[in-house]
């Protein structure tokens, strides 16, 4: 199996370092920026090339995995499925939904595997919380609050995440890891309300209600501009108890729970917490294409309803 990386910044790295990690798995990769590439790489076997075009042509590849920023995506998915392989991208899916139908449109006409690495549905706390979910165990959800929120993002190769038509800004960028979420293991919701802070320097604050037949799910995303250490959280309420994950402890009903991590619960360098799930979703995504089974855990039509609520959140916001 063999894997051209396009895009080594801040989340390449993450998917290259699994990729290093795994057994059976060649790599090569593609970043206009040959020498940070080569520097991160640190090794002269793995071919790096400044053009993910001329990687493709003259690599025997499998699938790409696109790590590039947002507003690149659909060009690159797109050329990928064109050129027979199969690729796993970063999300969001695209920086529109049109975009993101064009990928699913090449993905169906060259009969080539499309997966957006919606890396919050394979982290083991929201895996845990979905398996409570879909037991029953504590009864109906009540009420669910996910926070995701960061310093903003000034890291980023010429600042792309700070360029709205680039990042699609907070909402689309960070606070659609808990939309996704939520759609996922709740489905479309009944109605959506929202609020839309638009802060000094591009510093953004959305705080969404997603309203389901009986319980709501509140997701909030921010980008500050303080040196706030990143965190992800969530409380969910249920009809008999409820489940939280906070610090890096999941608890249910005040007793710590131990879930397996995934292999890769480590300091990531970037603004995320000591995250696991990156190495299970490309394991996962390895073994569709080896058995020939479509990504089920995440298709391309439910990534691009979450670029789609998004959408919709944006447009019907009460604007701050
Ligand atoms: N799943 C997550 O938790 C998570 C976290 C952070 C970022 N992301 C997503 O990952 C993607 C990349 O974000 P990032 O933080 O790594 O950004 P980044 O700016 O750190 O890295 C982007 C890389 O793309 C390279 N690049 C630019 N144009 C290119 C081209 N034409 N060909 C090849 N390489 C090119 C740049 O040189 C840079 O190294 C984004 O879509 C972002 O939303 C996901």
């Amino acid at each position: 199996m063999k894997v051209g990386l396009i895009g080594i910044g801040g989340m390449g790295n993450v998917h290259f370092n699994c990729y290093k990690k795994m057994e059976g798995v060649e790599i090569a990769v593609a970043d206009i920026r040959v020498d940070m590439a080569k520097e991160k790489i640190k090794d002269d076997s793995i071919p790096v090339y400044a053009s993910y075009e001329e990687m493709i042509e003259r690599e025997e590849l499998d699938f790409v995995d696109i790590c590039t920023p947002s507003y690149m995506h659909a060009d690159m998915a797109v050329y990928a499925l064109e050129h027979g392989l199969h690729v796993l991208c970063e999300k969001p899916m695209s920086i529109n939904s049109s975009e993101a139908q064009r990928m699913i449109d090449a993905s169906e006409e060259n009969s080539k595997l499309l997966m957006i690495a919606h890396v919050v549905r394979f982290m083991s706390p929201y895996v845990y919380l979905k398996s409570v979910i879909d037991s029953c165990e504590l009864g109906k959800p009540v009420h669910v609050i996910m926070h995701r929120l960061s310093e903003a993002p000034k890291w980023s190769w010429e600042n792309w995440m700070l360029v709205p038509e680039h990042s699609g800004g907070v909402a689309l960028d960070l606070s659609i890891h808990d939309i996704d979420y939520t759609q996922y293991v709740f489905g479309k919701p009944e109605s959506i309300q929202a609020t839309y802070h638009d802060l000094k320097d591009n510093s953004n604050h959305v705080s969404t209600t997603f309203s389901y037949d009986g319980f709501s799910v509140e997701t909030v995303g921010g980008w500050f501009n303080a040196s706030i250490p990143f965190r992800a959280e969530y409380l969910a309420v249920f009809e008999r108890g409820y489940v939280e994950s906070k610090g890096g402890k999941i608890t249910k009903n005040g007793k710590e729970v131990t879930v397996t991590a995934g292999e890769t619960s480590e300091d990531t360098g970037i603004n995320l917490s000591g995250a696991d799930g990156y190495a299970d979703e490309i394991a996962y995504f390895i073994d569709c294409i080896k058995s020939g089974r479509q990504p089920m855990r995440v298709t391309p039509e439910s990534s691009k309803y979450s670029v789609e609520l998004v959408e919709e959140i944006l447009k019907t916001a009460k604007k701050v």
